[in-house]
């Protein structure tokens, strides 16, 4: 095993070794704002790191927008339904699934070879209002969400690579947030979730997934001591998904690669799941550099830690970003612009994968 992964260490020295002469064969031209088509991808110079580079997929861009789908193919190695898999969308009414949207997006990813996130199983937002708005006691409550997990779990049993399994549980000051789950069922909501999700899909990976836990702070410590906690007790977990959902308005969090790397320590992978780096609209030049340059140092950190094997985004373009619904006056978030031209965050993605500083062979 450990001679396969030297092996494969030094068969992906070698190719990003390689890369720069590759580019300067082929040039890199831009061909309408956009990479020349020789130009290598996001996901093929990531595949020599063993790390995946994902996007949020948006249901309706993706079977409207012929364009916005072939660069998703082309490249990411890894695809998130943003909203299709969540309560609200999959048991609008309860005990009625509806898959035929998320559905259509694993088929898609399985046609570009691509792996998906699914996100999520238990979250406060989202809900459909039958369960907010109900009337339920503890058993029901515990036996509602069961049976949820079970039903969508084992819908997409075999084909889901990591599952949100409770998404975003903390208070930004470390205590669980007081959500439909823990009121009912108390703390013990998460162990049981992921019990629940490992009895119905047991080759998937199974996280718990946040924000503003990429650094080190009273939030990501109360995290660092839940995963801790359950690992302890043999409750099923594999990772941490960092949304990393950043500001330019606000500083980069502090030690997000040692922070990367406590919970790693702990045998967990270690995922950027959702970044996007946000500014006040209009974006100007120097705004779009600085955002770029948060982009490059979180591909950094991503490289330099080995459990680190997927770096999602929050959708890669402007055009279809949750932004500036979620966040007045706020925007430009992506790695691609509003007319899915690729923006200076793209190249330095780019050049982080094709020099990273201390690359390592990643994986468990
Ligand atoms: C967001 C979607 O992007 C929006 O389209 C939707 O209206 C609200 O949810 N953290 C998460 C994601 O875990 O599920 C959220 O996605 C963004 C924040």
């Amino acid at each position: 095993m450990r001679l396969i992964r030297r092996f494969v260490g030094l068969l992906a020295t070698v190719i990003v070794a390689l890369f720069p002469l590759l580019l300067v064969a082929s040039s890199i031209a831009l061909v309408n704002g956009s990479p020349a088509p020789s130009a290598p991808t996001l996901r093929q110079l990531a595949a020599g790191l063993g790390i995946h580079v994902g996007s949020a997929v948006d249901y309706t861009a993706l079977t409207s927008d012929a364009q916005y789908a072939q660069i998703l193919g082309q490249q990411f190695s890894a695809i998130t339904p943003e909203n299709e898999m969540k309560w609200v969308s999959v048991e609008a009414q309860q005990g009625v699934y509806t898959f035929d949207q998320a559905d259509a997006e694993v088929q898609f990813a399985q046609q570009h070879h691509q792996l998906v996130r699914g996100l999520n199983l238990v979250w406060f937002q989202q809900l459909p209002t039958w369960l907010t708005g109900g009337t339920f006691t503890k058993a029901q409550l515990a036996a509602i969400l069961q049976q949820h997990i079970a039903t969508e779990a084992g819908h997409f049993r075999g084909e889901i690579w990591q599952w949100d399994v409770v998404n975003e549980p903390f208070n930004e000051d470390g205590t669980l947030r007081n959500t439909l789950w823990l009121n009912a069922l108390g703390p013990d909501y998460i162990a049981d979730a992921l019990r629940w999700t490992r009895e119905a899909d047991p080759n998937a990976k199974l996280f718990l997934n946040d924000y503003n836990i990429e650094g080190i702070g009273p939030k990501s410590d109360a995290m660092y001591a839940l995963v801790k906690g359950l690992l302890a007790q043999h409750v099923p977990i594999d990772g941490v998904g960092f949304e990393t959902h950043l500001d330019l308005q606000f500083d980069v969090p502090p030690q997000i690669e040692e922070n990367l790397q406590r919970f790693a320590a702990l045998g967990l992978d270690v995922d950027i799941t959702e970044m996007d780096v946000r500014m006040p609209l209009p974006a100007t030049s120097e705004q779009l550099a600085a955002q770029a340059s948060v982009y490059s140092q979180l591909m950094q950190d991503c490289i330099a830690v080995p459990r680190c094997v997927d770096f999602t985004v929050w959708e890669y373009t402007d055009q279809y970003s949750w932004v500036p619904n979620a966040f007045a006056g706020e925007g430009a978030a992506d790695i691609y612009d509003d007319n899915l031209a690729p923006k200076p965050a793209y190249d330095a993605l780019i050049q982080a994968l094709q020099k990273p500083v201390a690359p390592q062979v990643h994986g468990p």
